[in-house]
This record gives C-alpha cells, structure tokens and sequence, in this order.
C-alpha cells in the first residue's frame, strides 16, 4: 500500500503520510491539515471515522468479533487468567508473575481503607439515588481525600494511585449497594481474593456467616474480564479527554462512570432486563416488541442489540452466553426471563432489518441475567461494569499521560448566527 494519501481541494493537492499499526490497520495523518489547507478541517459526528490516539492496550476487529488484551485473545482470558491478572496485564503490558501478582494484590489491599468521613457523604445521598450517580460522586470526592497530586513522570507515584483506586474502588460499589438496602457499611476482609472480597463485601449480612459460593465467584471474576477493557469506547475517551487537560486519575474515572451510565453504554444491561421484565409483564409477545424497534416512529430499540464496532458477532456476548447458561444451571435458577432473551435473539437474528443493520446481541444482552441469577439489584448493573472497566481506565489514562498526549480539543463547523449588532431589551 501506498505510504501517502492524497487529497484535492480547490485544484490544490496536499499529501498526508498513511500510517499502519501493527494489524495492519491503516490510517490517515491529518494532524496538519488545519496548517497546510489554511483552515480546512474535517467533520466526524460520533467520531465513526476517526482515531484519537495511538494504543497499545486493546485490539478488536469488528469486522471478525476478534478482541484481544495486549495481544491475548479474550477467549484465552476468560477462559484461564483471573481478573487482577488481566488488570495487571492491561495497565502494565505483561502479564504478571507470581511475585509481581502478589505484590499488587497485596498492596491493592493496603489501600483499600476508605476515609470514614466519606460515609458522610454517602448518607446525604437519599436512598433513592441511583448507584452510577452516588459512584461517581464518591470516586470524585477521592480526589479530596487523597490530594498528593501525581507526577506521572514517576513509576512510584503513578503505581501507588493505581493501587488505591483498585482497593478504594470495590469499597464504594458495596457501599453504594448496601446504602439503597439499608445494610451497615464495611471495608472487607483482606484474606480473600479480590472478586471473593467484592462478593462479600456486598452481600454479607450481619449476624450471618458468609459462605463463598465458587460457581458465583467464577462467574464474576468471567464477566469483569469480559468488562475490563474495550479500546476507545464513550467512557474511555471521556477518561482521555478528561485526564488531557492533566485532571486526576480519580477525577477522569468518575467523569467515565457519568458516561458508562448512558442507555447506549453501559447503562443498556440495565435497561436490557427491563425491556426483558417490560416484555414478561405484557404477556411475553415478543414479536410486539421487535415490530415496535424496527418502527421508525417509535423511539423504542432492542436494548442489548448492535454496536459502533462489532458487525458480525461480540465475541463477549458468545462467551457470557454460554457462562448464562451454565451459572443458572448451576444455581438451579429457572428465570423465564431467559426463554424470552433467547427468543427475542433467534427472532432477531433472522430478520431482514436486524440482519440488514448487522445487529447482534451485545455483552449487555445476557450480562443482567447473570447479574440477577446472582442477586444483583437491577441497578447495580452498570456499576458492576464500571468495577470490571476501572483497569482499561487505569490502562488507557496511564498509556495518554506518559504519551505525553496535547490536550484533547475538538473543531466544530460553525453553523449558527453571523456577526450582528446588539439591540437593547426594550427594542427586542
Ligand atoms: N434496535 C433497533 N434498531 C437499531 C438498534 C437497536 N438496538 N441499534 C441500531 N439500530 C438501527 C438504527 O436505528 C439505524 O437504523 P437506520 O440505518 O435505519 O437509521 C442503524 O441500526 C444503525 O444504528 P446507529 O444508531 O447509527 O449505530 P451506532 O453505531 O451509532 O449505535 C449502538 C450503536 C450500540 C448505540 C446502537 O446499536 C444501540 O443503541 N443499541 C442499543 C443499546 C445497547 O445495547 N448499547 C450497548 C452497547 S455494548 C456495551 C458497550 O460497550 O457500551
């Protein structure tokens, strides 16, 4: 391939250097085109076309459902590693050994204690409140808690925010679900696991025993692997662009929760089990339902189906398919609300305006099932993804600082109102 792109305005030509990564991808340098053109700039709402930046952290095909972390396949993953290894293995690069995963879980577990005057905060929040907001809130208010600013020039520094965020941060989403359940609020137990930890520190009960159950375990520990990274998503960029103008890392993550929340991230495995509770309550007609998204009229969508990037298969949703699967089998959970996921899926996949639009179930479309099989309170599901998504955060915050990447600043296409003179209120 050509190693130039030419472009023509005006009888005017102008070369931009192509550039490949390492599969081979290609993509065009415009960083000067502002400069060259005199002022031309270009115009990508949703910005399906354009690439903010240069990553080594995650590689997915969308083309061919390949996803891999630093080069490991996420099948391979899933299926062999657990999830402080791969948030090791994003944010550093390699896979950890053994001593080096002991040190970081370890040290994780020495920064996982929670200033108590954050409880203050907590208890301001009406039980209501939805979980994204009070965590994003609480993950802001770390920043307070924990001043020393970063020199990201510094292994240590950058290494000991990374380890209290990972502790900190499990600690504000048990929090975050025990305060809408009314139950005592605790900081774990630093002999378990970090997903077993999690776990308990969600559900323990007081005056009961917590018994760990290896099937739920597992299955968590599946899911946030499925979670943890996903190049340059909504939330990820926000984190970016946000970390750009060199704000913290406590501060970018919380400014990334805000946008996972949304319905069209992560907020759709949310509202994909209530669109599957929606359908039951109606009498189970699923075909109502999908002639209700295909109507243009109708601001309705298959919650759980499509995606920016993948065209033919998520390879996450195939893997947590089958993990939905063996987890309510296991559980002995017979959830009708399966059956309906299932034939809401087959209807889909063999109709002409889904297959048209290359529309597929997504990781959110059989997330929640697992999530509820494992009694997860419906709204603790997006917060469940921002847990599994806090390494690539880590991963893509830490790779933009030590780039050393300009701040992120937009154009636009100015559209509106020429130069006009003002006219006093009385003359209006
Ligand atoms: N139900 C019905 N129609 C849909 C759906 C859907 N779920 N998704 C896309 N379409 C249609 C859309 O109306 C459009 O049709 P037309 O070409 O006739 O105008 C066409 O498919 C292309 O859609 P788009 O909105 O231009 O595609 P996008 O790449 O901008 O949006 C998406 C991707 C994920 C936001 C979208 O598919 C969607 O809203 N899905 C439902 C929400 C969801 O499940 N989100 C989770 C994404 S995976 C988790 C994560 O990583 O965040």
């Amino acid at each position: 391939m050509a190693n130039t792109a030419t472009l023509e305005i005006n009888d005017k030509k102008y070369e931009f250097p192509l550039i490949t990564g390492t599969e081979n991808e290609v993509a065009m340098d415009i960083s000067n085109l502002r400069g060259v053109t005199e002022g031309v700039t270009t115009l990508d709402g949703g910005f399906k076309n354009t690439g903010s930046c240069k990553s080594s952290v995650t590689f997915l095909d969308g083309e061919k459902g390949v996803l891999r972390y630093r080069g490991y396949s996420i099948e391979e993953l899933a299926e062999k590693a657990d999830f402080l290894e791969v948030a090791f293995l994003l944010i550093f690069g390699e896979l950890p050994n053994k001593e080096e995963l002991e040190k970081f879980h370890a040290d994780i577990k020495k920064n996982s204690i929670v200033d108590e005057d954050v409880k203050k905060i907590l208890d301001a929040f009406p039980k209501s409140a939805h979980p994204m907001g009070v965590l994003s809130s609480l993950t802001s208010a770390l920043t307070a808690f924990n001043p020393d600013s970063v020199d990201v020039d510094s292994e240590e520094d950058v290494y000991n925010s990374i380890v209290r965020i990972l502790g900190k941060f499990p600690v504000l989403v048990a929090w975050a679900m025990r305060k809408k359940s009314g139950l005592p609020l605790d900081y774990g137990d630093k002999n378990l696991g970090y997903v077993e930890n999690i776990l308990k520190m969600m559900f323990k009960v007081p005056n009961e025993e917590y018994t760990q159950n290896q099937i739920v375990v597992d299955a968590l520990d599946k899911l946030l692997i499925l979670h943890a990274d996903h190049e340059q998503n909504c939330s990820t960029s926000t984190v970016r662009i946000v970390g750009s103008s060199h704000a913290g890392l406590f501060a970018s993550i919380s400014a990334g929760i805000s946008a996972l929340w949304g319905p069209l991230h992560g907020g759709a495995n949310q509202a994909v089990l209530e669109m599957l509770e929606a359908i039951k309550e109606d009498g189970g007609d699923t075909k109502k339902y999908m002639a209700k998204a295909k109507d243009k009229a109708d601001p309705f969508r298959l919650m759980g189906f499509g995606h920016r990037v993948y065209k033919n298969f998520d390879p996450r949703a195939t893997i947590i398919k089958v993990a939905a699967d063996e987890v309510l089998e296991d559980l002995g959970v017979e959830d009708p609300i399966l059956d309906i996921a299932k034939g809401l899926e087959q209807e889909a996949l063999n109709d002409d305006y889904f297959v048209k639009r290359k529309l597929y179930p997504n990781v959110d479309f059989y997330s929640g099932i697992i999530y509820r099989a494992m009694g997860i309170p419906t709204e603790m599901f997006t917060v469940m993804f921002a847990l599994g998504r806090l390494p690539g955060w880590i991963a893509q915050w830490r790779e933009m600082r030590l780039n050393k990447e300009p701040i992120g600043r937009p154009r636009q296409l100015y559209t509106g109102e020429t130069a006009r003179s003002f006219t006093a209120v009385e003359k209006r």
